[in-house]
């Protein structure tokens, strides 16, 4: 049985009640994060809670995430993940419980605060060696992708439409440029330059995307932060996604078609390797478990 946190109690997750008048179950009105942990040890856990402190200004959501890092660790331990090679805690913030209105509530109503944690399994290395398939779908959220809402609906309905059609993944595609993907940034590789979509308000900044972008400046790879068009896509050499749950993922194959020469890319592979030696180096500097 999992251990999740709920409004400030450390509880069976069969014991979570929430209300039904919740403002997140009624409309989407709340935030969340997905803050990657590796064998217990977090992984930029300081840029999530940044993240998670902008999405809650920007939603106008009064919460003091004083004490949420220590939450994170602790339903690592309450769970045993410490010895898990892959897990992550996914914390939710709504606006609360108050009648339902279109408006914020009158009265002042405390944010509900859920989050959990759970394992993930990353693909075997030889599964990741034939790289993934993705699809392009229109991108049909609104316009400030930038705030971690959980409102994933156009996310969902993309991600599905892709899984239905055979892909793996989708990447969402606005007046003709390939934004990002249904869950993760999307990258592509040109004449040995990575090129990746700016932090615009169309694009959830990643985590990830962030850190693997100093990881390339430091290596010193040819770097550009510009609109990927999707007519550009069928000359990319390599394209790949990055993400919490992803890291980083290459695509072989986009719409049918073989990308590159159909293997993973050597921009890809090194970009993968580098963030993997990161993992690792925050994981030795932090030895001496949480728990
Ligand atoms: N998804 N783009 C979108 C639309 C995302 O939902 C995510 C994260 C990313 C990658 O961000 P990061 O590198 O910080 O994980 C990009 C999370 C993991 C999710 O919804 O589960």
């Amino acid at each position: 049985m999992s251990i999740v946190f709920l409004d400030g109690d450390f509880i069976q997750k069969d014991e979570a009640k929430i209300s039904p008048d919740d403002r997140g179950f009624l409309l989407a009105d709340g935030v969340y994060e997905v803050t990657p942990f590796y064998n217990g040890v977090p992984f930029s856990l300081d840029r999530h809670m940044a993240r998670l402190e902008r999405s809650l200004a920007w939603m106008r959501i009064n919460y003091s995430l004083d004490g949420l890092e220590e939450i994170h660790k602790q339903l690592i331990r309450a769970n045993e993940f410490q010895d898990a090679p892959t897990s992550y805690v996914y914390v939710q913030i709504t606006r609360g419980a108050a009648p339902r209105t279109h408006y914020f509530p009158q009265e002042d109503v405390e944010p509900t605060v859920y989050a959990f944690a759970r394992t993930w399994e990353r693909p075997s290395p030889e599964r990741w060696a034939q790289g993934f398939s993705a699809m392009t779908v229109p991108d049909r959220r609104w316009s400030r992708a930038d705030i971690k809402t959980i409102c994933l609906l156009p996310n969902v309905l993309a991600f599905q439409d892709a899984i239905e059609a055979g892909a793996d993944d989708a990447i969402l595609v606005r007046d003709g440029v390939a934004i990002e993907g249904a869950h993760m940034n999307f990258w592509g590789v040109f004449d040995g330059t990575v090129v990746t979509h700016p932090t615009t308000s169309n694009i959830l900044p990643g985590i990830t995307r962030e850190v693997v972008l100093e990881l390339a400046d430091q290596a010193g790879i040819a770097l550009e932060e510009r609109p990927i068009q999707v007519e550009e896509l069928k000359d990319a050499d390599e394209l790949f996604f990055t993400g919490t749950t992803g890291e980083v993922r290459p695509i072989t194959t986009l719409n049918g078609a073989v990308v590159g020469n159909g293997s993973v890319g050597s921009l890809t592979q090194k970009l993968s390797d580098l963030f993997h030696g990161k993992v690792q180096e925050v994981r030795s500097a932090l030895e001496g478990p949480i728990a």
